[in-house]
């Protein structure tokens, strides 16, 4: 019997990042080029789907755009099971099972990070067949060793830290640089490693405003009368992290609909506050070290432009790897970066789970030993 050409869709969904047109293009070039396959994109995420908003990815249109920053598919944080469709959430999983059917669409190609890792959990879950890439500048997606988008941020903010270096010993001042990452500190640990930061603080480690000032007064007694703070957008005092812990386990207990809501309001609240934390940071170690402290955000910045040389490796072989499962017929796993290889990891082990720095990691030691301050 003729085996039936297999016609695949590739989207991509969540924040933007370097690299996520070098997987589509990885995957597509594959999938079309060497197995023969249709590859369709579909926009702005897995609203693109349920709105039959669609490209042909032939070779034209994935010719040129390994090097191209951003999604040529346009992203959303749009979730299937929660889609807002004429100003009401509604569950559109459904639809979206039942477009691809009429489509004839073998198999679902999701590239994002963890907020994509487990929408495509619950398609896998309600039959659909996908499967996923891990895409992040956060490098925070679980069970893979890298995340295409991690190493262009981490060359984008080492550059900045770089550059605040010149302003802040031509003004003796303490420059506090916030670093994107979420609730992981890879990009700020890494770029405040390889960009000799003074000051590296992090989510994973709760700082304490009063270590921080100390080791800043010991730099300035030492002649160093400057210092770069590194600091992750998503690291917090040792008292905010036991006020938002609190505030978690709470919303985990809670068992009726308004506890869970006046939980989750909590929880809101407290990360509206945290939004001017850097600022507060900054002001406070000017009190207590009587230096000028200034501010920069890095903010997008670090997800802007064409992706480095190793995402587009990363991006292009974990495409390829994807293609190749679909031809075996494997779904409803995410493609794994495993040293220079791939490996195929099932969805239930990556969706909800965060891969965050281990206190003890190596990056964390060395930091320690080249008298970086961790602020605690
Ligand atoms: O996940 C990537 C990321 O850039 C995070 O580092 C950041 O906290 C978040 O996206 C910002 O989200 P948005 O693009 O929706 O503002």
């Amino acid at each position: 019997m003729a085996r039936k050409i297999k016609r695949i869709g590739i989207l991509t969904a969540g924040g933007d990042s370097p690299g996520l047109n070098a997987a589509i293009r990885g995957v597509g070039k594959t999938a079309h080029g060497y197995y023969g396959m249709e590859v369709v994109g579909f926009r702005d995420g897995f609203r693109g789907v349920v709105e039959n908003r669609r490209i042909d990815l032939d070779h034209s249109a994935l010719s040129g755009i390994l090097t191209i920053g951003g999604t040529i598919l346009g992203t959303s944080r749009d979730k299937p099971h929660r889609m807002v469709i004429d100003g009401r959430a509604k569950d559109m999983t459904g639809v979206i099972k039942a477009n691809l059917k009429k489509w004839g669409i073998d198999c679902l190609v999701c590239l994002g990070g963890g907020g994509t890792q487990k929408n495509a959990f619950r398609l896998h879950q309600a039959g659909i067949h996908v499967i996923t890439l891990p895409k992040t500048i956060d490098n925070d997606v679980a069970m893979t060793d890298a995340t295409f988008g991690y190493a262009t941020a981490l060359g984008i903010a080492t550059d900045a830290i770089d550059r605040l270096h010149s302003t802040a010993h031509s003004h003796h001042r303490i420059i506090v640089a916030e670093i994107m990452g979420h609730r992981a500190g890879w990009l700020t640990l890494g770029a405040g490693l390889a960009g000799g930061a003074d000051v590296i603080l992090i989510p994973e480690i709760p700082y304490d405003v009063e270590k921080i000032a100390e080791a800043i007064g010991r730099r300035s007694k030492r002649g160093s009368n400057f210092s770069i703070v590194a600091v992750a957008e998503g690291a917090m005092s040792r008292n905010d992290a036991l006020v938002f812990e609190i505030a978690e386990k709470t919303l985990k207990r809670a068992k009726t609909l308004n506890e869970k809501l006046e939980a989750k309001r909590e929880i809101a609240a407290l990360e509206t506050r945290h939004q001017g934390n850097t600022l507060r940071l900054a002001t406070q170690l000017e009190e207590l070290t009587h230096l000028e402290s200034r501010v920069t955000i890095l903010g997008y910045v670090q997800r802007g432009g064409a992706p480095c040389a190793e995402d587009r490796i990363l991006a292009t072989r974990l495409g390829s790897a994807c293609a190749d499962l679909i031809d075996k017929g494997e779904f409803g796993v995410m493609v794994a970066a495993r040293g220079h290889g791939t490996e195929p990891v099932p969805l239930d082990q990556v969706a909800g789970k965060l891969n965050l720095v281990p206190p003890d990691h190596s990056w964390v030691q060395a930091a320690r030993r080249v008298a970086t301050c961790l602020g605690d």
